[in-house]
């Protein structure tokens, strides 16, 4: 017999012995996630990839170089305030008070995080409470939906609905219905998660949807989250309207915006919160106990860059402008060569994403597995078989909103014209075959 001490005796027990250790309840079912699931799918360089909200064209060459010049420093290479470098904190309160009318106090107003993504997590952690409700438009950017979750609080859905019954050309046909909406408030209704311009529709909303909206916010005091990281990328005809600066909202409302969809470098992982002081103290709170602060030469290039543009507000080669006139161009393109194969697209107002039903083409998904909704199925189908790939849209969506969404999928076209020529060389051999 093997005794206590002898180290074979202790390594079969540990072997055997069961782990305690599991997942937090927090996390309890929050598993599964489309980013994670396509990107992997995606990865072979043979497949075109419109799936992910990632840019492949170059990011301006000023914004690249800034970061070069960040980095030579030695003392930008250390910590800097944790609540935003000083000099990205000053360039965001002179762009953003120029955009709302209203002075912004670059200390105590906005706040510096990783990301659109760092921005939500922040607001939701200081701001919300465990049993709030918090409603969310559907389809919805995916992570709002979890991040509720793990504060503990009740995700309430409310979808877009379209006007056209099924036949929608333009993301303006996406609309709430205002008495659908209003019966979702609550005393429980904490805050409602605006996202304008919208992923994945592209839908701007308009200043009376907005206005709907902030009537009951005021009504029912509730916060509002607004995510505006596409707030630059609108196209002719459309205006990005801030909710924050309609009458009785800046006191109730946290702005969210992005470096990486600002400036074509989602890699750079910076983004902001802007508010007001009462609501932006708390979120600081957050984020000095969690991340403490961001990197500091990708704060100084991106200040930098804030400069360069903050002084061409009034230049149409002013980056915030001249990207979306270059995509209008690529939205276009994406339009056509979807028509191509006989698809209806619904045509974005703003944001870089596209939006179109592909349940018309009747595709046998048959051998795909089983226990998806259709349009997970077929994007998967689409990447085995055309090379082609896209996000599904249900993914976007809560438990009972999916099985209206599962008709569509979203393409992406930030992409340089070699991508887009790709595609049409995939989407037109499809078109043969199907002709
Ligand atoms: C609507 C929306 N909000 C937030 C984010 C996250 O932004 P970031 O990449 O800056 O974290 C994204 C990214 O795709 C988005 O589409």
């Amino acid at each position: 017999m093997r005794s206590e001490s002898d180290p074979q005796r202790r390594h079969v027990n540990r072997e055997t012995m069961p782990f305690k250790h599991k997942n937090t309840r927090r996390i309890e079912g929050l598993d599964s996630n489309v980013w994670v699931e396509f990107t992997k799918v995606a990865a072979d360089p043979s497949i075109v990839n419109l799936g992910q909200g990632l840019p492949d064209i170059s990011p301006p060459s000023y914004v690249k170089e800034e970061l070069a010049k960040a980095a030579a420093a030695d003392r930008l290479n250390q910590y800097t305030r944790g609540f935003g470098h000083p000099l990205l904190v000053k360039a965001l309160s002179q762009v953003y008070e120029r955009v709302c009318g209203r002075k912004i106090d670059p200390l105590t107003d906005i706040l510096v995080t990783v990301g659109g993504y760092g921005s939500l997590f922040s607001t939701v952690q200081a701001l919300i409470e465990e049993g709030d409700e918090v409603l969310i438009i559907e389809p919805f950017f995916d992570c709002y939906e979890p991040m509720v979750k793990m504060a503990g609080a009740k995700p309430v859905f409310i979808p877009l609905r379209n006007k056209n019954d099924g036949n929608s050309a333009s993301s303006a046909d996406w609309v709430l219905d205002p008495t659908e909406l209003a019966n979702k408030f609550n005393s429980k209704t904490k805050a409602i998660i605006l996202n304008t311009p919208h992923n994945p529709i592209g839908k701007v909303f308009t200043r009376e949807e907005l206005q709907m909206i902030a009537d009951l916010c005021i009504k029912h005091d509730t916060l509002c989250i607004s995510d505006e990281v596409y707030e630059w990328l609108v196209y002719k005809g459309n205006k990005h309207i801030k909710i924050a600066t309609l009458p009785g909202m800046w006191e109730r409302t946290i702005t969210i915006g992005s470096a990486g969809k600002t400036y074509s470098v989602t890699g750079w992982k910076l983004g902001w919160s802007i508010g007001p002081q009462h609501l932006i103290k708390h979120l600081q709170v957050v984020q000095q106990n969690t991340l403490y602060t961001c990197p500091t030469p990708l704060q100084e290039a991106l200040a930098q860059a804030f400069w360069i543009d903050y002084k061409r507000m009034d230049d149409p080669d002013c980056y915030f402008y001249s990207l979306s006139r270059e995509l209008e161009g690529k939205r276009d393109r994406m339009a056509q060569l979807l028509r191509e194969v006989g698809l209806k697209p619904v045509i974005p107002d703003g944001g870089y994403f596209m939006i179109v039903d592909v349940s018309t083409l009747n595709v046998d998904l048959s051998d795909v597995e089983e226990n998806q909704p259709y349009d997970y199925k077929f994007v998967k189908w689409m990447i085995t078989s055309k090379k082609l790939s896209a996000i599904p849209l249900s993914a976007f969506c809560g438990p009972e909103t999916k099985v209206q969404f599962e008709k569509y999928i979203r393409f992406c076209f930030i992409k340089k014209d070699s991508t887009l020529d790709a595609a049409e060389v995939i989407l037109k051999n499809w078109n043969k075959q199907i002709a």
